[in-house]
């Protein structure tokens, strides 16, 4: 266990110290709203010890800037830190060893932390990592879990392991089939998270740990799950499970992107992957609001057909573009046979990167419309910057939040993939005009998108509903004195 001690501001004795103890699952999903979490807190004078994998605490150090005073990180290993190609990796072996080594870490933490006079007040976990609640327990420390999805995604979860969900191969095949849940919008089929199918392969035991995950909850009186999410977002969903306290805290995004502020926020982002600079005077070039901008998230790899696909409805769509492709890490060898065929028609009109600073090109004027795979980071950072989306959904909770997108905020277009499952090139160009071309209906999705942009901005503000419902949690959670 390697912990790396940022010394603070020194603190008066008998001062009122709080110590958040935040554990994180090793994904770039999982650790930038994570980050942005931690920021907060520190800004309320917490201290804030924020421990996840080597590898990830490695890449995020090798690319954001130094994290501020208060903030302490603590590395664990996760088996394989780093050195082996993905295809090596063993995603359950992987798995065991986060939990196994994670939780020793947390006990360490938790003990030396104690010993130096600035004890654990509460220890704050993310998704995948119910484990974690279990080490709080044992020292009976208080625990909050840190949900980074909507809070529409935890409630099906929840509906679903209380039998309120009865979904099998059959009901899949039944294009007519949908569920009322207390709650929530009307849901069909393609609308719920993947994890809960039946053609769900689940390598990464996803389901089997929320389960836990839910199990855990449900041992408690009125559990607290912080959610990156804001109450005007989820009216209902935040308070559909009455024995769950949901707590809107949301968007957790840096503040330069919200009230602008503080610009440099941003140099401690989290980050795993480096940042091309190479677009930036590119996309300034373009006319205002007529880029569309592509990105799939951080773990995605679509297959080569669908990759032709895009490109071909982008390159029929006429309008400039920039697509993040990422590149294969870890020597994992770029084939040949992973070529767009049609690379050199796509860099005439468009600019492909591996990777971008996402919430700067969002923000920028020139963008006109998001094509993306609804991550929930994706999602909300698109309400946040108010561009429209075309919703591009493949697995785990894409589909429901593509379904909010485009039923519930009116904020943009699904595209249908073919019988195949593939988005033919045709059908995204349909959906690129739909957003970007003169209509009603493009009208109408820019009109909400202002909408949602200011509702979102407000949450976070001094007296908005986040900003409201953070402070009375900082409040809440247990004091210890320095
Ligand atoms: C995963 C899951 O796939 C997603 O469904 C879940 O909601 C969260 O965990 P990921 O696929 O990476 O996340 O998508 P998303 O949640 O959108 O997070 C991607 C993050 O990477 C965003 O914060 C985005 O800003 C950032 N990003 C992406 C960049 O900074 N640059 C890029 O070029 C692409």
């Amino acid at each position: 266990m390697y912990l790396f001690h940022i010394k603070g501001t020194p603190r008066a004795a008998a001062m009122v110290h709080r110590h958040i103890l935040l554990v994180t699952f090793p994904a770039q999903g999982h650790i930038k709203p994570s980050l942005q979490f931690a920021k907060q807190l520190i800004k309320m004078g917490l201290e804030v010890t924020f421990a996840t994998s080597r590898d990830a605490h490695r890449r995020m150090t090798k690319t954001t800037g130094p994290p501020p005073p208060g903030f302490n990180f603590a590395a664990f290993s996760d088996g394989y830190d780093g050195s082996f190609k993905p295809s090596d990796i063993d995603v359950k072996h992987m798995m065991s060893e986060i939990r196994n080594r994670g939780s020793q870490t947390l006990r360490d933490i938790i003990k030396a932390s104690a010993d130096e006079g600035r004890p654990i007040t509460c220890l704050v976990y993310g998704l995948f990592l119910p484990w974690a609640a279990k080490v709080a327990r044992e020292f009976d420390i208080a625990a909050a879990l840190l949900w980074s999805q909507p809070a529409t995604v935890l409630d099906i979860y929840h509906y679903y392991f209380h039998d309120y969900i009865d979904i099998n191969v059959e009901n899949c095949k039944d294009p007519s089939w949908s569920i009322e849940l207390p709650g929530l919008p009307l849901l069909k089929i393609h609308d719920l998270p993947s994890f809960i199918l039946p053609s769900n392969s689940d390598e990464f035991n996803a389901l089997q740990s929320i389960q836990e995950q839910l199990e855990i909850l449900d041992e408690e009186t009125s559990p607290t799950v912080l959610v990156n999410s804001f109450d005007a977002l989820e009216p209902e969903a935040l308070k559909a499970i009455d024995k769950y306290n949901l707590i809107g805290i949301g968007p957790l995004i840096p503040s330069a992107f919200l009230d602008g502020k503080e610009p440099s926020d941003t140099s401690f982002g989290g980050d795993l992957f480096q940042k091309s600079n190479s677009y930036a005077e590119w996309i300034s070039s373009k006319p205002k609001s007529s880029v569309v901008y592509v990105s799939f998230g951080s773990i995605l790899s679509l297959p080569r057909k669908q990759m032709e696909e895009i490109a071909r409805g982008l390159l029929e769509s006429c309008r400039p573009f920039l697509w993040v492709i990422k590149v294969k890490e870890n020597g994992e060898e770029e084939k040949e046979e992973d070529k767009l065929s049609c690379m050199e028609e796509l860099e005439q009109q468009g600019m492909i990167v591996p990777w971008c600073s996402q919430l700067e090109v969002l923000s920028h004027p020139s963008l006109g419309c998001f094509v993306t795979h609804c991550g929930w980071n994706s999602t909300v950072e698109s309400l946040v910057s108010g561009v429209p989306m075309v919703a591009f959904p493949q697995w785990t909770d894409q589909g429901t939040n593509a379904k909010m997108i485009e039923d519930v905020w009116k904020r943009g277009v699904r595209v249908k993939p073919n019988e195949e499952g593939t988005v033919e090139g045709g059908e995204l160009k349909r959906c690129i005009e739909m957003v970007m071309g003169g209509g009603d209906r493009a009208e109408e999705l820019r009109r909400n998108a202002e909408k949602w942009k200011d509702l979102a901005r407000d949450a976070m503000k001094d007296g908005g509903s986040s900003a409201k419902n953070l402070k009375a949690f900082v409040l809440e959670i247990g004091e210890t004195f320095h």
